[in-house]
Parts: structure tokens; sequence; C-alpha cells
């Protein structure tokens, strides 16, 4: 029986794909036979990246997604050498934990830059039919903060509430040209953002408030890879504009 989850043959953009949760879809992925086209800023990291994937026609940009004018062009560079994209992963991401007195619009409009609009632009450009191949699956890595508040992070859980809604807008526009489009809302995930929360907050209060809510403990990078990369294969041909919620149990309340 053929694999529902293959991948084989497709190409696959990745943003954010040089750190925690990007870079464990981009190498989830090459496992299951896509050729990954990684995207970030930090080239050594995203070189790091490159180096674990599966073998494969793979390529990596380096790339700031606040540079909203300049996607057109990106995706046309990927493009150009006659490849398709069938699918894209938007996992780069920011997250600042500001008061909401100290909360500036500057903040704002940088964490919506890099979480949201950059999201919309990449989905324009993919979905173009130079440069897209009859169709595929579009994933935007989202937040529990879309849908729970949480102290100090407005800008974040807006960024995050905006891509969701936005997802199930996009799927209706993209239906017609058989181009799916989803969202993962993972929990608290150990990579680099959540290490860096830990170390602003007493090391064992945090554990200890995280295993309360999310009573299967912290995630791992995997658990939400292997959501993303189920939302990339024709396993999940029946659905879109919808966010699959990975989050050990912490919405369950
Ligand atoms: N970890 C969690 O607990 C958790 C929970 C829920 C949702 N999420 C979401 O999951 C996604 C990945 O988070 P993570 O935990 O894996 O964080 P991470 O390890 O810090 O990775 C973030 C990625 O985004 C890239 N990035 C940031 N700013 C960028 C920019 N201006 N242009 C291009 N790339 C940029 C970074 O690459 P460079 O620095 O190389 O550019 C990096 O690859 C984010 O959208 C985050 O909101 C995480």
């Amino acid at each position: 029986m053929a694999n529902p989850m293959d991948l084989s043959g497709k190409h696959i953009l990745v943003t954010g794909a040089s750190s925690g949760i990007g870079k464990a879809i981009a190498i989830t992925i090459s496992r299951l036979g896509a050729n990954v086209i990684l995207l970030a800023r930090n080239e050594e990291r995203l070189k790091e990246t490159f180096e674990a994937l599966e073998p494969g026609n793979h390529s990596y940009f380096v790339f700031d997604l606040k540079n909203l004018d300049g996607i057109e062009n990106l995706i046309e560079t990927i493009c150009n050498s006659g490849r398709k994209l069938s699918g894209l992963v938007h996992s780069a991401g920011i997250s600042v934990t500001t008061p909401l007195q100290y909360l500036k619009l500057v903040d704002l409009q940088n964490i919506m830059a890099v979480n949201f609009y950059s999201f919309i632009e990449l989905v324009k450009h993919f979905s173009k039919r130079k440069n897209n191949n009859e169709g595929g699956s579009i994933v935007a890595i989202s937040s529990i903060s879309s849908k729970a508040g949480a102290r100090g992070l407005t800008a974040y859980a807006a960024s995050k509430g905006a891509l969701e809604s936005a997802v199930r807008s996009m799927a209706l526009d993209l239906a017609p040209r058989n181009i799916r489009i989803n969202a993962v809302s993972p929990g608290i995930i150990a990579t680099p953002i959540y290490d860096g929360l830990r170390t602003i907050v007493n090391n064992n209060d945090f554990e200890n408030d995280i295993k309360k809510r999310q009573v299967l403990g912290v995630g791992s990078p995997e658990d939400v890879a292997y959501s993303a990369a189920y939302l990339l294969s024709d396993a999940s041909k029946f659905i879109t504009g919808t966010s699959m919620v990975v989050d050990g149990g912490y919405l369950a309340h």
C-alpha cells in the first residue's frame, strides 16, 4: 500500500528552518522524501540544518522576512530553476513578553511583520500559477496564544490570532486552486524560545506551572513536526481552513 504520508518529489519551503520547530519540520519532511528549501537569517545555523537533512535536492536561502517587499522576488528566485512549489511551512516567528504599558507600536509592527505580514506575502506568491505545482499544502505555525490569553503576550497573541483568522479566509480563496492551508497551534515546546523564557523566570516555578497546565509536560519540536508533515501530505487531503492544536492538554482545562 502506498504511504499516504509520502512527500517524495515535492518541493517544500520552510521558513524558520535554522532553529527549533522549523528545523525539526525540515528534517522530518526530508525523511518523508521532500526536497526542502530552508529559509532564515542565520547562515551558519541554516547550514547545520542542511547537513542534517536526508539526501535530496535541497537548498537554503538567507533572508530576513521583515523585508516584505523582497518576498515576491525571493519566491521567483526559488522557482527560477524550473522547480515549482508544492508546500510551504511558515515557522519563522518571534516572541516578546512586554507588560502592556511598555508595549510600543514599533514592537507590535516588528512582531506582526515576521509572524503575520510575511506569511500573507509568502502565500500570495506561493499560490501564483508560475510558482506553484498545481496545488499543494500550506502550514502556518501558530500558537495556543491565539486561543488563550497570557500576561505580557498581547503582541504575540495578536499576531497568532491574525494568522489563524487569515488561514480560514485564505482556505476559501485557495480551494479552487487545489491548495489547502491550515495552522498548527503548539503549546509549550522545548526550543530556544522556551529556553529564553526559562532564564527570565524562576526555573522550578516555571517547570511546575507548566506541568499543572500542560498535563503531558513540555513538548518536543518533533511533536509539532509530525503534525506539520501530516498536514503537508495527502493523508490530510480533506482538511483545510482549520487549526490543529498540539498542546499536551493545555487547552483541555
Ligand atoms: N517554542 C514554543 O514553545 C512555541 C509554542 C507555540 C508556538 N511556537 C511558534 O513556533 C515557531 C517556531 O518557534 P521556535 O520555538 O522554533 O523558535 P526558534 O527556535 O527561536 O526559531 C525561530 C525561527 O524563526 C527565524 N526567524 C526569526 N526572525 C526571522 C526573520 N526576521 N526572518 C527570517 N527568519 C526569522 C529564526 O531564524 P534566524 O534567527 O536564523 O533568522 C528561527 O529559525 C514560531 O512561530 C513560534 O511562535 C513556538
